[in-house]
């Protein structure tokens, strides 16, 4: 970050509030996603994981907004509202097949949220911060992993057709849900009128 006139630095400070508040509203949109899942498992293993990192959510969106206040920010409590609707209809809507395709839907979030997470993280911004959002991406990749392994255990593992197409779907679906939030809610009905389920 450079710091060459006052004009640098507030420029400097929008773009990194810009920043913090997007990851916000990506963890915001996270929560309900969770709330969706955690009702749907029938599983009891897999819904008690699910809600250590749903905590684990809870504490990201605590020092996000730590962050944001620190920069003399409010923290806005207002989720990608296209996404986020996006990824409810994808979890309760689209994906007939019980434990494994919640276990798909999630996996496609978490991916997102790593990805998101690891673009941020390798911006320019002041150490402490970087670390911060390291760490958070950290906890994501492991969320990830942690539902790949669990597919595995479902029978969908990678050598499998289906564990392989839960791979693709995940970035395919996080890809969309990028793209969604960029282009906004025709976006999300467009994409939504596809995946609804015939
Ligand atoms: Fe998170
Ligand atoms: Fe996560």
């Amino acid at each position: 970050m450079h710091a060459s006139s006052d004009g640098d630095i507030v420029a400097d400070r929008a773009a990194l509030f810009a920043d913090l508040q997007d990851l916000l509203q990506l963890e915001q949109d996270a929560l309900p996603a969770y709330a969706a899942a955690i009702a749907a498992l029938r599983s009891r293993e897999l819904r008690e994981q699910l809600e250590v990192y749903r905590k684990e959510h809870e504490r990201h969106v605590k020092a996000l907004s730590a962050e944001i206040e620190a920069l003399g920010g409010i923290p806005l409590p207002v989720p990608h509202l296209p996404t986020g609707l996006f990824k409810l209809a994808v979890q309760l809507l689209g994906l007939p097949g019980g434990d494994r395709a919640i276990l798909l839907a999630f996996v496609s979030n978490e991916w997102q949220s790593r990805e998101k997470y690891a673009r941020y993280a390798a911006r320019p911004y002041p150490p402490r911060l970087s670390a911060l959002l390291n760490r958070h991406a950290e906890d994501e990749a492991r969320h990830y992993d942690w539902a790949l392994d669990a597919l595995e255990g479902l029978g969908c593992g990678a050598g499998t057709a289906v564990g392989q197409a839960t791979r693709l779907f995940a970035r395919f679906h996080g890809t969309t849900a990028d793209v969604v939030e960029a282009i906004g809610r025709s976006g999300l009905e467009a994409g939504a009128r596809l995946l609804r389920p015939r």
